[in-house]
C-alpha cells in the first residue's frame, strides 16, 4: 500500500526541549548594549530592577548559550507543547509549486499564540521574586491574554493597557483576558500622565503599542511591588521563544528535511527570532544554510525603511535606550489590522542580526496578506491572526516562484496565533473596506527627527 501523506509531525511530552538557546554567544559580535537615559552610559542590571526581576535581568544580558527552563514552566508548557509542524499539502496543490510548505502552529496555545511561550517564564519569574502584580501592554491582544493566562497560574494580579484600536475592535480578547482574571483599560487611558497627554489633543486616539508600554512602564517602575512584562523586542523574551525553533529542528529531523527557506512576520521580533535562531545557529555552525527572511507590514516598516539608531522602546520616553531599526519612538502606526505588528522599533537583538547580514527583510501590504489568509484558510482550515498572514504571503510569493523556477524549495513559517478573535478585520477585508495604506518616507520624517541625540 501507498504510503499516505504525512500532514504534521508531532512530538512527544517528553522530547519536548528542556533549555531555551540564546544566540549571543554565536554571533559574530555582540549586539550594542542599552544605555541609561541619563548618562548615556551602558545600562546596568540595577537599571532595570525597577521594571524586571533579576532572573530575567540575567537572562537578559547572558552570555550562556543555553538556558534551563525551570520544571515548573516545563510543567505548564506542557499544557499544549509540543506544538504540531504542519505540511500545507492542499496549499501547495491549490498553488500549483513544487516547494514544500511546512507551519510550525502556535495557535494551539491557551491564548491562541505564541506569547505564552513567554508569559509563562515571565509570570514564574516574578512570583519567584515575590512580585504582587504585573502590568503590561497589549496590541493584538494576544500578549495581554497570555499574561493574564499565566499570572492566573502563578497567583500574581494582572493589569493591562489594550491599545484603542485592538479595544475597539476585539471585545472578546477584553474579555478573555478579564476571565484569567486580568483588569483592562483602553489605552491611552486616563490613569496614567502619559494617556492623559495624549488624551488631551484627541480622546478617542487609537493608541499605539509605544503609548500602552508607557503607561504600563509609568505604574509599575515607582511601585516595588508591581513590575512590569514585556511580550516582545527583549532578548529574554526572544530566548524563551526559541524552543519554537528547538522543536521545529527535531521535527524536521524525525523526517529527514532541512528548510531552504524560513520566512516569519515581525512585530517586536519574538515569533520569529524563537523560529529562527536555532536554525541560524546550525547555519552559522555550517549545518545548514537556509536563507532567513523577516517579513513586516508596508504601515509600519521599522527594518526596511528604519533608521538603525539608540531609541526608546516606548513612546513617552520612560525606558532604557535600545539600538533597534525603528522609525522613532514618536512615530505612530496607522490602526492596522495586524496589531502586534504596530510597533515602531524592531527587537535590538534581531536589528543587529540584520546588521550583520544574517537575515533579509521585506514589508507587505495587508491586502495581499489577508488575501494570503483566506486561500490559508480555504485550503488549510485554519484562520490565522492578522500579524502571520504576513508571513503567509511572503510564503506564498516563495511558492509562486518556485512554480516559476521548478525548484522544490522547502519552506518554513511560524503560523503564531490564529485569528478567531479578530474576524473583524476579516469582514472589513471581505466587505471590501480594507485598504492599504500608501506610505512615503515623509511620514517618519518628524519622528525620525526626534530621536535621542546619544553622541557620535
Ligand atoms: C499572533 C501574533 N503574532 C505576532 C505578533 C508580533 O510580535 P512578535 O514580533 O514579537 O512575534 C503578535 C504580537 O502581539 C501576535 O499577537
Amino acid at each position: 500500500m501507498a504510503e499516505l501523506p504525512r500532514h504534521k509531525v508531532l512530538l512527544d511530552e517528553a522530547e519536548m526541549p528542556t533549555q531555551w538557546y540564546n544566540i549571543v554567544p554565536d554571533l559574530p559580535s555582540p549586539p550594542p548594549p542599552a544605555l541609561h537615559p541619563g548618562t548615556l552610559q551602558p545600562a546596568g542590571p540595577e537599571d532595570f530592577l525597577p521594571l524586571f526581576p533579576m532572573d530575567l535581568i540575567l537572562q537578559e544580558v547572558s552570555g550562556d548559550r543555553y538556558v534551563d527552563i525551570p520544571e515548573e514552566v516545563q510543567d505548564v508548557y506542557r499544557l499544549w507543547r509540543p506544538s504540531p509542524l504542519f505540511r500545507a499539502h492542499r496549499l501547495e496543490k491549490a498553488l500549483g509549486t513544487p516547494a514544500r510548505i511546512y507551519y510550525k502552529y502556535e495557535g494551539v496555545s491557551p491564548a491562541g499564540s505564541h506569547k505564552p511561550n513567554t508569559a509563562v517564564p515571565q509570570a514564574y519569574y516574578n512570583a519567584k521574586a515575590g512580585v504582587r502584580k504585573l502590568t503590561t501592554e497589549t496590541g493584538a491582544g494576544q500578549w495581554g491574554t497570555a499574561l493574564a493566562f499565566a499570572c492566573s497560574l502563578f497567583g500574581l494580579e494582572c493589569e493591562v493597557w489594550q491599545v484603542g484600536a485592538s479595544y475597539d475592535l476585539k471585545p472578546y480578547r477584553r474579555t478573555m483576558m478579564e476571565v484569567f482574571g486580568a483588569t483592562v483599560h483602553r489605552s491611552p487611558s486616563e490613569l496614567t500622565e502619559s494617556g492623559r497627554r495624549i488624551r488631551k489633543d484627541d480622546p478617542e486616539h487609537p493608541g499605539s503599542l509605544g503609548i500602552a508600554i508607557s503607561e504600563a512602564v509609568e505604574v509599575a517602575a515607582p511601585d516595588p511591588a508591581v513590575r512590569y512584562a514585556l511580550g516582545s523586542v527583549l532578548n529574554h523574551v526572544l530566548m524563551h521563544q526559541t524552543i519554537i525553533g528547538e522543536e521545529a529542528l527535531k521535527q524536521f529531523a524525525k523526517i529527514g528535511e532541512t528548510p531552504d527557506v524560513i520566512v516569519g512576520c515581525t512585530g517586536g521580533g519574538s515569533n520569529f527570532g524563537g523560529l529562527a535562531f536555532p536554525f541560524l545557529r546550525e547555519k552559522l555552525a555550517g549545518t545548514m544554510s537556509p536563507i532567513i527572511r523577516a517579513v513586516e507590514p508596508v504601515s509600519c516598516p521599522s527594518l526596511t525603511q528604519g533608521v538603525y539608531a539608540y531609541d526608546f522602546g516606548d513612546t513617552a520616553g520612560l525606558t532604557p535606550l535600545m539600538k533597534m531599526h525603528t522609525l522613532g519612538h514618536g512615530f505612530i502606526p496607522d490602526p492596522i489590522h495586524a496589531g502586534g505588528l504596530r510597533y515602531h522599533g524592531m527587537s535590538p537583538l534581531l536589528s543587529h542580526i540584520y546588521e550583520l547580514g544574517l537575515i533579509e527583510a521585506l514589508a507587505v501590504p495587508q491586502t495581499e496578506c489577508f488575501t494570503a489568509a483566506l486561500q490559508f484558510a480555504r485550503t488549510e482550515g485554519i484562520i490565522p491572526a492578522p500579524e502571520p498572514t504576513h508571513a503567509l504571503a511572503a510564503c506564498i510569493r516563495e511558492a509562486l516562484a518556485c512554480k516559476e523556477s521548478g525548484e522544490e524549495k522547502v519552506i518554513l513559517t511560524a503560523l503564531c496565533g490564529h485569528g478567531h478573535l479578530d474576524l473583524a478585520s476579516y469582514d472589513a477585508f471581505l466587505s471590501g473596506r480594507m485598504v492599504d495604506e500608501v506610505i512615503t518616507a515623509d511620514r517618519f520624517t518628524a519622528s525620525l527627527a526626534d530621536l535621542p541625540d546619544v553622541g557620535a
